[in-house]
C-alpha cells in the first residue's frame, strides 16, 4: 500500500543557523500520534544537508536533496553526485523541479539521466513535472504531463519504482498563491496513474505515491489531500515555517 509523505522543498532558502533552528522546530512539534503513517521528508539547499542529516538522526524525518548531477565524478565545478549525498547520509533527492527545467533548461533527457544516476546509488527521486499556465489553456496539460512521464521515466523497469516518488507541480501554481483546485489535482493525478497502469500494470500504479505541489498552505492542505489520488504534498514556502509546515503534516 503506497504512503503519504509530505515534503517541504527549502529552495535557496536559510543559512547554516536559519536551517538548523527550522528542522529542530519541526523536529520538536512532530507528535507520532498525529501523523497518521506519513513519511516527512525535507529537502534543504546542498551546503545545509550535513547537519540537517545530523539533527534528525534517529527521528523519523528524512532529507533530500534539491538537486544531483547525473555523473558520479569529474570535471563539472560546482556540480553535487549521487555518490556524494548518499555518502552523508542523504537518502532522496529532487529531480526535475520547474525551476531546475525553467531557469536552467534542464531537459526530459537529461533528467532520465539524473534519474538513472542516482538510481545507481541507491538514492530515492522525488520527481517532479507539471504543465505551465499556457500549456493548460491551451487544453495541452495532459499531453505533456504524458510526454514528461514518458520520456524521463519510462525507460525505467518495474522492479525500480519502488524508489520513485512522483510530485505532480503545475508550474503556474507554484509561488503563486494559486493552488489547482482539489478536483483539477486529482484529475491529474489519476490520469497519471492510469498512465502507469497502462505502461507498466495496476500493482505498480496503486503502490506509487503522487504528491500534489503549488501553493499549498495550512488552510488548503486538508482539502487536497483529502482527494483519493493525492498521496501529500511537495510544499514549497509554507515548508519555510516549522508551525505552518506542522499544520500540513497534520492535515493529511
Ligand atoms: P510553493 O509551495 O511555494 O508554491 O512551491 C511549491 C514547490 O515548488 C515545491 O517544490
Amino acid at each position: 500500500m503506497r504512503k503519504n509523505i509530505i515534503a517541504g522543498n527549502w529552495k535557496m532558502n536559510k543559512n547554516l543557523s536559519e536551517a538548523k533552528e527550522l528542522i529542530k522546530g519541526i523536529k520538536e512539534g512532530v507528535l507520532l500520534e498525529k501523523i497518521n503513517n506519513t513519511r516527512i521528508i525535507v529537502a534543504p539547499s546542498f551546503v545545509n544537508l550535513l547537519s540537517v542529516v545530523k539533527v534528525t538522526e534517529e527521528s523519523i524525518i528524512e532529507v533530500a536533496a534539491q538537486n544531483v548531477h547525473e555523473l558520479n565524478s569529474g570535471a563539472f565545478t560546482g556540480e553535487v553526485s549521487a555518490n556524494m549525498l548518499s555518502g552523508i547520509g542523504v537518502k532522496s533527492v529532487i529531480v526535475g523541479h520547474s525551476e531546475r527545467r525553467s531557469i536552467y533548461a534542464e531537459s526530459n533527457e537529461l533528467l532520465a539521466k539524473k534519474i538513472d544516476g542516482a538510481l545507481a546509488n541507491k538514492m530515492e527521486v522525488i520527481f517532479c513535472f507539471g504543465e505551465s499556465l499556457e500549456d493548460r489553456t491551451l487544453g495541452k496539460q495532459f499531453q505533456v504531463i504524458e510526454e514528461q512521464l514518458k520520456s524521463s521515466l519510462f525507460h525505467l523497469p518495474e522492479e525500480v519504482f519502488a524508489s520513485i516518488i512522483l510530485a505532480y507541480e503545475p508550474v503556474w501554481a507554484i509561488g503563486t498563491g494559486e493552488t489547482a483546485t482539489p478536483e483539477q489535482a486529482q484529475e491529474m493525478h489519476l490520469y497519471i496513474r492510469n498512465l502507469l497502469k497502462k505502461n507498466y500494470n495496476e500493482k505498480l500504479s496503486d503502490n506509487i505515491s503522487i504528491l500534489y505541489g503549488g501553493s499549498v498552505k495550512p488552510s488548503n492542505a486538508k482539502e487536497i489531500f483529502s482527494k483519493p489520488d493525492v498521496d501529500g504534498g511537495l510544499i514549497g514556502g509554507a515548508s519555510l515555517n516549522s508551525s505552518d509546515f506542522l499544520k500540513i503534516i497534520e492535515s493529511i
